[in-house]
């Protein structure tokens, strides 16, 4: 679940002992675009699988996996300690697992994939001075997360029937810890982690007809970056 933090931690410590700081850091009126690696690691959880013809298929569920996808970061600072700011990403694409229908007699386990993006807009407080060379930083915000390609494995397709996947869009809150490192005037070292509360119902056509499921995928989302400070 957390594959980015140690290195993030080893990181940062290297980087606070051994590096000079310098006097200028964040304050009012700044921008600062962050580009980096950005994971969604899903903590999904779900509802049983219903289908229109069994009604609900008990032990069954419908589980989200990582991806890890170019992410980009923008923040204005309002005043010297808070700030706004968008995190954007290309697409996000994630594999889609059903569990439980080996107990119905399918063997279906990959069911399909869908990219999704979840734009998210946070108010931050940076704690530190203006002129502390390491802000770290905690935030709230909300986030809009919409579904998009689709698809089913071509085993979904021949053994279920399965066909016209839906995604629900998804509005929620979210929470967001980070930490800003000076390298020189104007370059940034950031790490963040963003928990995110994005729920959705998945349906789909089957040969048991209409299939749903209400997926929690309430992922934390980890990003490294470099940024710099206009
Ligand atoms: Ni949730």
């Amino acid at each position: 679940m957390n594959r980015l933090a140690f290195p993030a931690i080893a990181v940062i410590t290297a980087l606070t002992t051994n590096f000079s700081p310098v006097v200028l850091a964040h304050e009012a009126g700044d921008i600062i675009l962050r580009v980096g690696a950005a994971q969604v690691a899903p903590d999904d959880s779900s509802s049983v699988v219903n289908t229109a013809t069994t009604g609900p298929l008990a032990a069954t569920s419908v589980g989200v996996e990582d991806n890890t996808q170019l992410g980009l970061n923008l923040v204005w600072m309002w005043t010297d300690s808070i700030g706004l700011e968008v995190l954007a990403a290309t697409p996000f694409d994630h594999d889609l697992k059903v569990s439980g229908l080996d107990q119905y007699g399918f063997n279906t386990v990959d069911l399909g994939s869908t990219k999704q993006l979840p734009p998210t807009l946070s108010a931050l407080y940076f704690f530190g001075s203006s002129s502390s060379p390491i802000r770290p930083y905690i935030g709230a915000g909300i986030n809009y997360t919409t579904f998009f390609s689709k698809d089913f494995t071509a085993k979904a397709e021949a053994e279920l029937g399965a066909n016209g996947l839906d995604l629900d869009d998804s509005w929620g809150l979210s929470g967001r810890v980070g930490i800003d490192i000076d390298l020189s005037d104007n370059w940034i070292l950031n790490a963040s982690v963003w928990a995110i509360d994005i729920d959705t119902d998945a349906s789909f056509n089957s040969a048991l007809g209409r299939v749903n499921a209400a997926v929690d995928i309430d992922p934390l989302v980890y990003m490294i970056s470099l940024g710099f400070q206009f």
